[in-house]
């Protein structure tokens, strides 16, 4: 099976990941399929009250078991629900959905999406980092895996507001060679947000390629620092989404617009929507219009134009509601409380 599959799944497993909850599900198509970055969405099958289901990064699938883990954190009705369903129960499985990581590439203009996959490299399998800021770290676990698999040295930066909101730090610490932990109140590792340790860390690893999810501010955070250091950065982004199919326009990102998209040079200086569920939820960092989000990078070698009148733009028509019912707003800053705290500092 190539493309999404729907499944009600039978839950094998449910417990912690510190104040985070996991969930484990027997969904074989999905498993089979899904690869570092993708999501799915998953509402509880008993619950007829949850018009829609609710997007999580897959952190796990084991294809051989044929089960897939997520792990999410409790914020509102959606997620309050699936925290109440234990083994033997059934979800409903939708996915995976998106587009996943790319392989390391050099740097180069886009449209938007990630890099396309480049095969060979020079000078043996490039080092990458990976930056994960609270329970944006649960893709990171699967890209780990294949990174390594290709040879590449992995570093690993873990970010969150305080020590109780890493998401599984001990785990963190085998997926590569290192591991560098900030907390934004210093209750573990280094005192301050994931950015801090950065220069530092792509100078002395030699990363040839950022990777990073969490919460959007440390997103444009993340890719600013890297781009400055001259390293290419792709960017998972959780941005509201309620069909996941792309025909809704509630998940839609700013991107830098170029000719020959996605892949080609983003030369024209305007920018245009784009669906995160089909086009992302993986970016090209550099090719996201974090000016347009409220999160301009100030930091030189970015290369992005401040938002001005008069970009083209296409403006989703119509809104439909937002996961808890309400309506979708267009782009709101991040609430979830222990998003907030894990990215940058006013950018
Ligand atoms: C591609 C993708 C991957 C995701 N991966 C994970 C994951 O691995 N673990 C996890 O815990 N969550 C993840 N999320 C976020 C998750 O989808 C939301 O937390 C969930 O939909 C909230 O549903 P709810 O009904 O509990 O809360 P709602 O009532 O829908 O929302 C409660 C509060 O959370 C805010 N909120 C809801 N969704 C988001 C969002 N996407 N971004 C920022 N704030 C939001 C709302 O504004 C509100 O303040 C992901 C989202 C996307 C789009
Ligand atoms: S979530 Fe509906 S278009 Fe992306």
């Amino acid at each position: 099976m190539t493309g999404p599959a729907g499944e009600r799944c039978l839950v094998v497993a449910r417990g912690r990941a510190g104040v985070y909850h996991r969930l484990t599900v027997a969904a074989p198509a999905v498993a089979a399929t899904a690869r570092a970055g993708q999501f799915v969405e998953v509402r509880p099958a008993a619950d007829q009250s949850l018009l829609l289901r609710r997007a999580f990064s897959v952190h796990a699938a084991d294809a051989a078991a044929g089960t897939v883990e997520v792990v999410f954190d409790v914020v509102g009705p959606g997620t309050r629900a699936l925290a109440g369903v234990g083994p033997g129960d059934t979800v409903d499985v939708l996915g995976p959905f998106g587009r996943p990581f790319a392989p390391p590439t050099p740097p180069a203009g886009n449209g938007g999406g990630p890099p396309a996959p480049q095969t060979g490299s020079r000078g043996g399998p490039p080092a990458c980092l990976l930056v994960g800021g609270g329970y944006g770290t649960a893709p990171l676990f699967l890209l780990a895996g294949d990174l390594r698999a290709r040879g590449c040295p992995v570093d690993v930066l873990i970010g969150a507001s305080t020590a109780a909101r890493l998401l599984e730090p001990e785990a963190c610490a085998r997926l590569g060679r290192s591991l560098t932990v900030t907390t934004d109140d210093g209750s573990t590792g280094r005192r301050g947000v994931v950015t801090d340790p950065m220069p530092e860390l792509l100078a002395r690893a030699r990363t040839r390629q950022v990777y990073a999810c969490g919460p959007m501010p440390m997103l444009a955070a993340v890719s600013r620092t890297a781009a400055a250091a001259g390293v290419p950065c792709q960017v998972a982004v959780e941005e509201r989404m309620a069909c996941g199919t792309g025909i809704c326009f509630s998940c839609v990102v700013p991107v830098l617009d170029g000719p020959g998209e996605p892949g080609g040079p983003s030369s024209t200086g305007t920018t245009r929507m784009a669906r995160s569920c089909i086009e992302g939820p993986v970016f090209d960092g550099a090719a996201v219009a974090w000016a347009e989000l409220g999160l301009a990078p100030t930091g030189a070698g970015v290369g992005l134009a401040p938002a001005a009148p008069g970009l083209a733009r296409s403006v989703p028509a119509a809104r439909i509601p937002g996961p808890s019912g309400g309506s979708t707003p267009g782009r709101e800053p991040d609430p979830a409380p222990d998003r907030a705290g894990v990215g940058e500092r006013a950018p």
